[in-house]
């Protein structure tokens, strides 16, 4: 990239890492390979991350309704979250990064809640590249529990409605002390956010991709990374407005 695109690269990126199961179907192997190979290039993509200064990485690996799935490919789903883990967080935590989970974990066997937990407690005082993996995510399931949230303080006297908005509602939102997503990644084909990160999304830029998730390197994120440098973002704003204030 060149030093201007640089000035212009996401602070936060998020990705839905998908096409896994037709790469492995391709190939004659089982899903959870395409799951394994997956993995793989997601370490690259975190790698690149770090590389290039992005302060978020946020990806989708298990949504609130992959559990509709047979149930031997959660529970290898589950295994190899598990094993990942174990593999690569002492790697992650050396490289500075701040791991953080989001979903209702609570659903998880323990042994994987236990490596969640001991995953966060390691990295949290990190100050390098924030990655938060979103696993039993639901943008719906997010909004919901804020919303009940909410419920409940109107309920008990806490909270008065004239208090909700929308910077109070955001604040009760999973990543909320985070910037907002700048670029939005799926891969695999699709042309939907399947349920990701509704709210935060509102302004984010989406990028769509047909490569599938394990060939999903360096350069097709550079793609990415150029096409996003390329999209001028109003905020519901106009053109001359975006000249001569930058980014927000
Ligand atoms: C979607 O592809 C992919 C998933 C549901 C799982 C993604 C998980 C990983 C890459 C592992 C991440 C590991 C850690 C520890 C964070 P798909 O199965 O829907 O593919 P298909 O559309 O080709 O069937």
């Amino acid at each position: 990239m060149t030093q201007s695109d640089h000035a212009i690269m996401p602070r936060h990126v998020v990705i839905i890492m998908d096409g896994n199961g037709r790469w492995a179907k391709k190939r004659g192997l089982p899903r959870i390979a395409g799951h394994k190979a997956g993995v793989n290039s997601l370490r690259k993509i975190v790698q690149q991350c770090a590389k290039n200064n992005i302060g978020v990485l946020t990806v989708y690996a298990f949504s609130s309704e992959n559990w509709k799935r047979p149930e031997t490919e959660v529970s290898h789903l589950l295994k190899l979250f598990i094993s990942s883990l174990q593999k690569e967080i002492d790697d992650l935590h050396k490289n500075n990064v701040n791991l953080r989970f989001i979903g209702d974990c609570t659903a998880f066997p323990q042994s994987l809640q236990a490596s969640i937990n001991a995953a966060h407690e390691l990295t949290r005082d990190n100050i390098g590249l924030k990655l938060n993996v979103a696993i039993n995510y639901g943008g719906r399931w997010d909004i919901t529990e804020a919303s009940k949230k909410i419920a409940t303080d109107i309920k008990s006297g806490e909270l008065a409605v004239e208090q909700v908005d929308e910077k109070f509602m955001a604040s009760l939102m999973c990543l909320s002390d985070l910037p907002e997503p700048d670029l939005f990644i799926r891969t695999g084909g699709e042309r939907r956010i399947s349920n990701f990160l509704l709210w935060q999304i509102a302004y984010t830029e989406l990028y769509f991709c047909d490569c599938l998730w394990p060939d999903f390197d360096e350069s097709e994120f550079e793609i990415a990374l150029q096409w996003f440098a390329s999209r001028e973002r109003r905020f519901g704003g106009i053109t001359e407005q975006v000249e001569n204030a930058g980014r927000p």
